[in-house]
């Protein structure tokens, strides 16, 4: 199982028994916005996407990951991880993290490191960070990552940025 360390964090695997944290936090209305575009999506939904995760685990060595403090080891602070995109070929980066949670670095740390183990170990090639444009904590988090951006469209009816990073450029 792929778990992985950072200064302050411990990142291990989304598994079934976080489904209903993960509801009750996917659902929250600041972290709902922009992460399932406002939608209170159900349980069932979660579960879909924790199978999924498991899914590209297995797949690719990578999905998402739950961020725990090493502070308090257990408890969910937040997720970050790779997805396939929904054109079937690209890796997508994805995160969030729970509201009294944010403005401490946490996810950046987070991402540095699941974006080494997507690029060293898992050899993906380039991996993709999307968010609605109005997102911008969002796009702090992929500028400090040194993403560069692609492209700004609109995407299934939003407005959209688009960033991405090529394995030869990751610098860690
Ligand atoms: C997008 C999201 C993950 C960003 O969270 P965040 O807390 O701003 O990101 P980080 O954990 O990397 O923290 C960075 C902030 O902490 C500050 N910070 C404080 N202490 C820090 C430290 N020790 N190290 C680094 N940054 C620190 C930074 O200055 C930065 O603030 P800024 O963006 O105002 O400059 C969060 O807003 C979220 O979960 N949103 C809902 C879900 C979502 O939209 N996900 C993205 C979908 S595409």
């Amino acid at each position: 199982m792929a778990i992985l360390e950072t200064k302050r964090l411990r990142l291990r695997p989304l598994a079934e028994a976080d489904i209903p944290v993960l509801h009750r936090f996917w659902t929250q209305p600041d972290v709902r916005r922009y992460l399932w575009d406002n939608v209170i999506i159900s349980m069932q939904r979660v579960a879909e996407v924790v199978t999924a995760s498991s899914a590209f685990f297995e797949q690719c060595g990578s999905g998402f990951f739950a961020i725990e403090s090493k502070d308090s080891p257990g408890t969910l602070l937040g997720f970050c991880g790779h997805r396939q995109f929904e054109d079937g070929e690209t890796v997508e980066l994805l995160y969030g993290i729970l509201p009294e949670h944010s403005g401490q670095g946490l996810v950046t740390e987070a991402a540095i490191e699941v974006m080494r183990h997507g690029f060293r170990t898992c050899g993906f090639e380039k991996v993709i960070a999307v968010t609605d444009t109005p997102n911008q904590k969002s796009v702090n988090v992929m500028q400090r990552l040194s993403m560069v951006f692609q492209r700004r469209c609109e995407w299934r009816g939003l407005d959209t940025v688009f960033y991405e990073m090529d394995q030869a450029d990751f610098p860690g």
